[in-house]
């Protein structure tokens, strides 16, 4: 007598059984590197709460953008910290302030061999922390910042950035880029639009990062995350305003999320690992509590298998070499 009937068990019963019935499959082409670079930095220098990761010297940047490419990766995306802050973020838009400056330079070091993509916000820039421009009452002014995104939008686009990442979470962000970048004679500069973005704990580390004096908190203009179908509306308003490409973040906690906005939008869904979800797993591991590098691939996995076909992660160049050794 044989029982039972069906056996799953024999396609798992090899590696390379595994591996011929593998499902879901993560390309280093798909993976896209945060990085940030501080002004004025001699050396890089460590972010305690994202071991691993490191606020760039403009000169280390350059060589880390050369070694990214190196690595296949499909693109990197650029945070820039500011010695001085202030009330409008005035930084952001300085042609000359350093994440425009980092863009060149990165563009001057490894051209088109990857994408280059810059954040566009202003919260890196602003002495309160916020993502806008505040109102004499205190609260973020939607359309005052607005203009200051478009402004920022041309100062990246004339830098080289090669797509713009909107992640202010502000009401037609994304329209009034695409009209700006167009206006300035640049129809070809791309935004890669932070859709949904959830007013979520795991951006912890990031404000170390960055060097965030955000007092509060951003959920006036970022999403609860109790909320879905209002995520599906912010999709298809992007969508409607231009946006090239869609992202979901964080992504780990919002799979669900994911698959939903994949199966809404034929633009690109890309998802952004974030600083907490990164350290997180960081912080496990150095207590021997996981295996680090198979919980690392093993979220990558998820999120790709969730419905991203591009993902932001502190993890996109050591990932992209264990994905080489895998394949
Ligand atoms: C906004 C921005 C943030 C992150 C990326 N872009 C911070 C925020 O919205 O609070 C967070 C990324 C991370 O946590 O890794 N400029």
């Amino acid at each position: 007598m044989s029982y039972p009937d069906v056996r799953p068990r024999r396609l798992r019963r090899s590696p390379a059984v595994r591996r011929l019935v593998e499902e879901t499959r993560v390309a280093p082409a798909e993976l896209v590197l945060p990085m940030f670079v501080k002004e004025g930095l001699a050396e890089p220098r460590p972010i305690a709460s994202m071991p691993g990761v490191v606020q760039h010297s403009r000169e280390s940047l350059r060589k880390a953008a050369a070694e990214a490419v190196h690595a296949g990766i499909g693109g990197i995306m650029l945070f820039g910290v500011p010695t001085a802050k202030d009330e409008t973020g005035s930084g952001g838009t300085d042609p000359d302030g350093i994440l425009n400056v980092a863009i060149r330079d990165v563009i001057a070091e490894v051209g088109d061999a990857t994408v280059v993509m810059s954040d566009l916000c202003l919260d890196e820039f602003t002495s309160h922390g916020h993502c806008g421009l505040l109102a004499p009452d205190g609260t973020v002014d939607n359309d005052a910042t607005l203009a200051a995104y478009a402004q920022m939008g041309i100062a990246q686009a004339e830098a080289g950035a090669h797509m713009v990442g909107t992640s202010g979470m502000m009401d037609g962000q994304v329209g009034v880029v695409r009209r700006a970048l167009d206006a300035a004679g640049h129809p070809d500069t791309a935004i890669l639009a932070y859709a949904v973005k959830y007013a979520s704990s795991f951006y912890g580390p990031f404000r170390e990062a960055v060097e965030s004096s955000l007092e509060g908190d951003r959920r006036t203009y970022q999403q609860d995350p109790a909320n879905l179908r209002e995520s599906l509306r912010e999709v298809r308003l992007d969508v409607a305003e231009g946006a090239d490409l869609v992202m979901v973040k964080p992504a780990l906690p919002y799979l669900d999320v994911l698959a939903a906005v994949r199966a809404e939008v034929d633009v690109p869904v890309a998802a952004y690992q974030i600083s907490g979800e990164y350290s997180m797993v960081e912080a496990a591991a150095a207590n021997g509590w996981i295996d680090r590098d198979r919980a690392v691939l093993e979220t990558l996995t998820s999120i790709r298998r969730a419905g991203a076909q591009i993902i932001l992660t502190y993890w996109a160049v050591e990932a992209a070499r264990m994905l080489r050794d895998r394949y």
